[in-house]
């Protein structure tokens, strides 16, 4: 069975994710796992975080968990697992180390635009600010990605380059010491939704728009009556073409549903009444997941639980194929 692997990183502020991730990444990710010839796995890239504030970086754990959990990814159908609880993740990562050109590292990137930006700072080091953690990020994502043999990796268009660096690695220890690593492919969602903000932008956290996926009903409804609209007043006819409420209510209704609300914004529904459709039709997709994730978060004592025998069943894997990665570059006992 093939594997696909998603790894995501604990960063960010407390209650970041809002619907257009919703819509956009977690809703597929979620489905796709169920394809029974898929053998998906989803950790919590935490070693990834390593840097910033230690508490957000142990709170966006909870929270990332809790959300994916919420929103439907079943523990007992996929691997969920938390990096930090994989000890041979650092292990390989060390051994790819010894695999990687430091040339490669050179090309990556994000460690390139640090150092353009310290470039174009007259005085500066070239490598000021540079932590060896994002020198080495691809080898650790390599590591990721090796260790439980994935051959598709779904992932942003910023992070194609690290998983055809771990092929490149892949490929050079599979040359050295004999056919080991699964070759991984980055897959990019070519046709991923995203959804207008409340000002008609993309929804984007830095355009400060969003509208949170896990609001409680009262600041849903608050941010829901913020979309933007135009001036045309009820019972004049409005187009659904340009109407970022229209879009949002799409990504949340059947096609039959969305047709409808079509006809009714053609006999000129009043942009008020409209924001109040939009906000029931989401607070009701909404509601079960968020009582599940406020159950979650507090529950943290649960939450590790979970994770913890995510860990246990990733470890069945790694831990046997380690000892034959070991084996292959001649770490090995001495005598049986
Ligand atoms: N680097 C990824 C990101 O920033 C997260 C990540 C870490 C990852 N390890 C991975 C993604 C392995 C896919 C596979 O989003």
């Amino acid at each position: 069975m093939e594997v696909v692997l998603t790894g995501i990183k604990p960063t960010g502020e407390p209650g970041m994710l809002h619907i257009g991730n919703y819509v956009g990444a977690m809703l597929p990710a979620v489905a796709a796992s169920k394809n029974p010839n898929v053998h998906s796995y989803f950790f919590i890239a935490d070693y990834h975080a390593i840097g910033g504030d230690a508490d957000k970086l142990a709170r966006s754990t909870l929270e990332i968990t809790a959300s994916w959990l919420a929103v439907g990814l079943d523990p007992r159908k996929v691997m969920l697992y938390r990096q930090s609880d994989i000890p041979e993740i650092p292990e390989l990562t060390w051994i790819l180390h010894c695999m990687t050109a430091k040339g490669l590292m050179n090309r990556a990137h994000a460690y390139k635009a640090a150092v353009a930006e310290n470039d174009a700072t007259p005085g500066r080091d070239p490598d000021q600010g540079v932590m060896m953690s994002l020198y080495s990020y691809p080898i650790l994502m390599a590591a990721d990605i090796l260790m439980f043999k994935a051959a598709k990796v779904p992932v942003g268009r910023d992070q194609k380059q690290h998983v055809e660096m771990a092929r490149d690695i892949a490929q050079r220890f599979n040359h050295n010491f004999g056919e080991t690593f699964v070759l991984p492919e980055p897959v990019i969602g070519e046709h991923i939704a995203t959804l207008p903000g409340l000002d008609g932008r993309k929804m984007s956290k830095s355009y400060n728009n969003v509208i949170p996926l896990f609001a409680g009903e009262k600041e849903l409804r608050k941010v829901v009556m913020k979309i933007k609209t135009n001036s045309l007043e009820p019972g004049q006819p409005k187009d659904t073409s340009d109407s970022a409420l229209f879009e949002i209510y799409r990504a949340f209704a059947t096609d039959a549903e969305a047709a409808a609300i079509g006809e009714r914004y053609a006999a000129g529904i009043g942009w008020g009444e409209m924001k109040q459709v939009l906000f029931e039709r989401i607070n009701s997709e909404l509601a079960p997941a968020r009582a599940e994730y406020e159950r979650l978060m507090a529950s943290p004592g649960e939450v590790e639980r979970l994770l913890k025998a995510g860990a246990e069943k990733a470890r069945s894997v790694s831990k046997p194929f380690l000892a034959e990665i070991r084996d292959r570059v001649g770490i090995r006992p001495l005598a049986r």
